[in-house]
């Protein structure tokens, strides 16, 4: 089966931040757990680069809007590869393929008899670059979400017809209780919807900069339609003389809860009106918090990824957040809690496990897993290893990723508790004063080198690099997801440098 995932697109009015490595990041892992299980699969990350949120940005700085944008967006492409994330493609919204297509779906909403000319007055955020509610409004007339002044504002401009879509929405919900999750921003989206839709600007004048609508130049298309629509277009040239959206569309998208509207509601919308599939799915997460507050590019309190990364490596990254933080709520993150867990968890618990494992293979094996049946004692109860891989593949199709992280983090612990309990340096001693090799032994470490083999291939969307580290060390060539005891011993084990390796105190700042 076909599966597109996409992230939101971040604007370049700012460095990249720990918020957009974690969107991305939550996508990544569904990207390679499902190339895990052999679907086909194609991931969409990118920048968003017009509008006000970046013509503002670029103006403070004395810059053209391209130009800013042409110094921020290398820095998000470049963090992709840092978070390790396998994205397909990137786009950015200043691509000229983006903008023609941009153009030619509009004009098609537009001969489609879902737009006309009017006016609207209200209270504006240019850093949401959208009209927000008396009700909405913080103290003194501000945005709730940027902490700055909205603005009274008058526009004279082109309108879609979103009303028009009431009961297809309406409909839309009824029909796909699973559209968007959670539940929490289902019910959030739907009584949004339910309180009846308005119509929104399709366009702006001409003060900012953007794609210009084909039928009236001294406008441009509103940012809002010109970002989501990236979804779609970038199906359409990401692969040259190829266009992927037979194949592809719809999408699973992840976003933050601050963008929700925009893609539960006008999107599915605006695709309906375009003669598109409304999306597949769409999981909506929630903020990471500094110190209670959300971390964001106009409060100032972001943790750095590309620091983070320098220290503790990718995978640690990936792993944190979604361990501490569980994924659609929101949750606060710490340099302290980020290194308790670094320590306890990756290092102790998973890095020595597989150093202990290994260890003992070498030891009194001479290096090979022994060929033995998989110890029934470690597929019983509820963190057994039996029915794993199909409880994570339930978990995971819908998104929860710290509930599929719990229920293999389990197992991990049970593999260490497997240890205590079986002693094998004892049944090791004891096959000593008896001489030859022990039954109970070969069965014990070929159980341990199995149900690590498991838990790195599950584990491996989540911590690619240890994975493959792990992996390659245990001889497994393969990625795929396996049950415990589908691989027989026989295998001579390899080296493996810790996974975790201690880190240095951080230098006094
Ligand atoms: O809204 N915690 O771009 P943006 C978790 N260009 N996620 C966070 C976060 C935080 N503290 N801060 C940001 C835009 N994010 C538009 C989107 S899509 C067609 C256009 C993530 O740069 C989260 O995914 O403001 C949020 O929705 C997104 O970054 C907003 O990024
Ligand atoms: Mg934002």
């Amino acid at each position: 089966m076909s599966y597109y995932i996409t992230t939101p697109i971040y604007y370049v009015n700012a460095e990249p931040h720990l918020g957009h490595a974690y969107s991305t990041i939550a996508a990544d892992i569904l990207a390679r757990h499902m190339r895990q299980r052999g679907e086909d699969v194609f991931f969409l990350t990118g920048t968003d680069e017009h509008g006000e949120p970046v013509a503002q940005a670029a103006e403070k700085l004395g810059l053209e809007p391209r130009e800013l944008a042409d110094r921020n967006a290398p820095h998000f492409r470049e963090l992709m590869p840092r978070i390790n994330a396998s994205n397909d493609f990137f786009i950015r919204t200043t691509d000229p393929e983006h903008e023609a297509k941009v153009r030619e779906i509009v004009q098609r909403v537009h001969d489609y008899g879902h737009v006309y000319e009017g006016s609207y007055e209200g209270w504006y955020c240019p850093r949401c670059a959208d009209f927000k509610t008396e009700s909405e409004l913080g103290e003194g007339n501000t945005c709730p979400i940027h902490k700055i002044p909205v603005e009274r504002k008058r526009e004279e401009n082109w309108f879609f017809r979103l009303s028009a879509f009431q009961e297809q929405l309406e409909r839309l919900y009824a029909e796909r209780p699973d559209f968007v999750r959670p539940a929490a921003r289902y019910n959030e989206a739907l009584s949004f919807i339910e309180g009846g839709l308005e119509d929104v600007s399709l366009s702006r004048p001409k003060l900012t900069w953007g794609v210009e609508l084909p039928w009236d130049p001294s406008q441009v298309i509103y940012v809002w339609f010109d970002a989501l629509l990236n979804y779609v277009t970038a199906l359409s040239y990401a692969r040259d003389g190829e266009d992927l959206t037979e194949r592809f569309w719809p999408a699973f998208h992840i976003i933050g809860k601050d963008i929700l509207k925009f893609h539960a509601v006008y999107w599915p919308a605006f695709l309906l009106a375009a003669g598109y599939e409304v999306p597949r799915r769409m999981f909506i997460h929630g903020f990471l918090l500094m110190e209670g507050h959300k971390m964001s590019k106009s409060l100032g309190n972001v943790l750095d990824p590309f620091e983070v990364i320098d220290r503790f490596g990718a995978d640690a990254l990936r792993y944190y957040c979604f361990r501490e933080v569980p994924f659609g709520r929101d949750g606060s993150v710490s340099a302290a809690g980020f290194e308790a867990r670094y320590e306890t968890e990756l290092a102790n618990e998973y890095g020595n496990l597989a150093s202990r494992t290994l260890a003992m293979v070498g030891q009194f094996r001479d290096g090979v897993v022994p060929d033995a049946a998989p110890d029934p004692a470690l597929l019983e109860g509820a963190d057994g290893l039996a029915g794993l891989d199909e409880a994570v593949r339930d978990l995971l199709d819908r998104a929860e990723l710290t509930q599929a992280l719990e229920q293999i983090w389990a197992r991990v612990r049970r593999l260490n508790r497997y240890v205590e309990e079986t002693r094998p340096w004892d049944l090791a001693k004891q096959e000593a004063d008896q001489g030859g090799a022990g039954d109970r032994l070969d069965a014990v470490l070929y159980s341990l080198a199995e149900g690590l083999r498991v838990l790195a291939l599950l584990l491996h969307a989540y911590i690619p690099e240890a994975g493959d580290r792990l992996l390659d060390a245990l001889a497994e060539p393969d990625r795929g997801l396996a049950a415990f005891g589908s691989r027989a011993g026989g295998q001579r084990v390899g080296e493996l440098p810790p996974l975790f390796p201690k880190i240095e105190a951080a230098p006094a700042a």
